[in-house]
This record gives structure tokens, C-alpha cells and sequence, in this order.
């Protein structure tokens, strides 16, 4: 899935995450809206440098940056970086983000990811947001989280995870009212199950999974399958677009219909 448009002509992004997944796709699919440049942020300097060279390859203009979005250090270091590639920048994808493993029950060991899951997050989106203001706030942008179906759900097993999505909605609020006077809007999207490496890169055979996620039938939706990251990627691009020039401080769910609705088969 990808578009001819020209929302993003003349514009430059920071994507974290940008190594994989929707952050990945969203690079791609920004790029083919024409996009003038692109930093591509993350922990994993070869995934990242993958992307750099497709969209080098297509004549795009990009830059790797790497960064611990957990480690205030590290994110304070991407933004003086940023700087030295780009005076000016007009989107912030923040989709580098960890799941919470097997430890999300109270009465289980929850405090063991505890750290991990809400440094990258929560306060990892909202350090990078931070760190690249200073580049935005002279002529306005768009910022779009991640945060997940699960931020609006209660789930067994997922207490750490979900709570530091929800973490992320009510920020994306927050984040809004606060930027709202430097013409920044911020929002979120709240995704399904979606087939990324996310749910595929440990598994033993990572390329097998991946194929099974695809085309598997799924009961967590009513569309009865799982997203494709480049279907997640396409509502960022909108909410990052001047598309959505009069849309902040809100979620859009790109979920398959799950999020509010009975997802049993009737
Ligand atoms: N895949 C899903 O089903 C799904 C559903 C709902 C929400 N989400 C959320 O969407 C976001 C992106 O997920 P994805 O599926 O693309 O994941 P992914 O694992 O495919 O990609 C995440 C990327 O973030 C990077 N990253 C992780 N921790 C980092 C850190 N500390 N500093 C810098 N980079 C880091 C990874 O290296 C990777 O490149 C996450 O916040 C995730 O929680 C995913």
C-alpha cells in the first residue's frame, strides 16, 4: 500500500523506531508522499541503516541517529544531533516501543519489566518530544505516538504494557494542550494486533511466523485478521499531514474493529 500524494513535499521527519515495524513503514510511506528528509532513530544502528540506504537508493534524503530512547542521556544527545542534520523540523513519529513479556500480572513479577517497558514508552516518547522541540516550535508540526487497542482494554497478563500505553493517550493529551501555542498538534494511534517484528523477531524462524501472522484468521477483530504495519503507517501519515490540520490532542484506532466493539462471531 502506498500513495503518489505530495503531503509531505519540502518536509523533514524524526521517526523513532524507525528500524522496524510501523516506524519502518511509516519512513516508506512518508518518503513516497515525497518527503525531503528523513532521520531514522533507533537502538538498532543495522536495521536503521537498512532504511537509510532504501530510501538513499530512491533518491530520498536521510539520516541514521542512534539512540536509547529509555536513556535521558542518549535522547537529550539525539536532539543536539537532529540538529547538526536538519534546522527545522516538522513531523515526530515516536513508535520505538518494547512489549511487557510475560511479567504484566500483579501477582506475578510485574516490577521486573516495570523499568524497561515504561522508560521506552511512556517516558521515552516523552523525552524525544523534548529533545526535538526546540526544532518545531518556531513554525508548528505534528507529533503522533503509539499507543495500543490495549490502553482502552482490560487484559490479563498485560497490567505493565497496557498501563504504559495508557500512559501514552492521556500524555497525548496533556502533550496537545501544552503545544497547542506553538501550532504543534499531537495525537496518537491506537493499534491492533499488527504483524510486525514485534511479534515475530524471536521467534525461531522469524520469516515463518511473520507469513503465519499474515494470513492467519484472527478473533480479535471484527476484519478477522492482523494489520499490516504499512495499514498503521497510512493513519500516521494522516494524522502527521496537514490533512488533519484541525485534529489534536485525540487517538485514532486502526484496529480492525476491536476497540468498543463485540468482536464475537454472530
Ligand atoms: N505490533 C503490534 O501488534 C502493536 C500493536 C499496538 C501497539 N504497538 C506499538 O507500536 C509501537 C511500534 O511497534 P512495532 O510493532 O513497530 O514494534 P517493532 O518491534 O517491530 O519495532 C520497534 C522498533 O523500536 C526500536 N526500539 C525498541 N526499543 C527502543 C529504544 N529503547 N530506543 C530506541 N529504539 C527502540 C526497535 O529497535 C525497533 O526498531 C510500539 O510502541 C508498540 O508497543 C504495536
Amino acid at each position: 500500500m502506498s500513495s503518489n500524494c505530495s503531503r509531505y513535499q519540502g518536509k523533514t521527519a524524526l521517526i523513532t523506531g524507525g528500524a522496524a515495524g510501523f516506524g519502518r513503514a511509516t519512513v516508506h510511506r512518508l518518503v513516497d508522499e515525497g518527503l525531503e528528509t528523513v532521520l531514522i532513530v533507533d537502538r538498532d544502528l543495522e536495521g536503521a541503516t537498512v532504511e537509510y540506504e532504501k530510501v538513499k537508493q530512491r533518491g530520498g534524503n536521510a539520516h541514521v541517529i542512534v539512540c536509547d530512547v529509555s536513556d535521558p542521556a542518549s535522547v537529550a544527545k539525539m536532539g543536539d544531533e537532529a540538529a547538526t542534520k536538519t534546522d527545522r523540523l516538522d513531523v515526530l513519529v515516536n513508535s520505538a516501543g518494547i512489549g511487557g513479556g510475560g511479567a504484566g500480572r500483579l501477582e506475578g513479577d510485574f516490577e521486573s519489566t516495570w523499568d524497561d517497558v515504561m522508560n521506552i514508552n511512556l517516558r521515552g516518547t516523552l523525552l524525544a518530544a523534548k529533545a526535538v522541540l526546540p526544532l518545531m516550535k518556531e513554525h508548528g508540526g505534528a507529533i503522533v505516538n503509539i499507543s495500543s487497542d490495549g490502553a482502552f482494554r482490560g487484559r490479563p497478563g498485560a497490567l505493565v504494557y497496557d498501563a504504559s500505553k495508557a500512559g501514552v493517550v492521556q500524555a497525548t493529551k496533556s502533550m496537545a494542550c501544552d503545544l497547542v501555542k506553538y501550532g504543534i498538534r499531537v495525537n496518537n494511534v491506537a493499534p491492533g494486533w499488527a504483524a510486525t517484528e514485534f511479534h515475530f523477531a524471536k521467534a525461531p524462524d522469524s520469516e515463518a511466523r511473520k507469513k503465519e501472522l499474515l494470513e492467519m484468521e484472527s478473533d480479535t477483530c471484527i476484519m478477522r485478521r492482523l494489520a499490516r504495519p504499512e495499514e498503521i503507517a497510512a493513519g500516521i501519515a494522516y494524522l502527521a499531514s496537514d490533512d488533519a490540520s484541525f485534529v489534536t490532542g485525540t487517538t485514532l484506532f486502526i484496529d480492525g474493529g476491536r476497540v468498543g466493539l463485540d468482536t464475537r462471531r454472530t
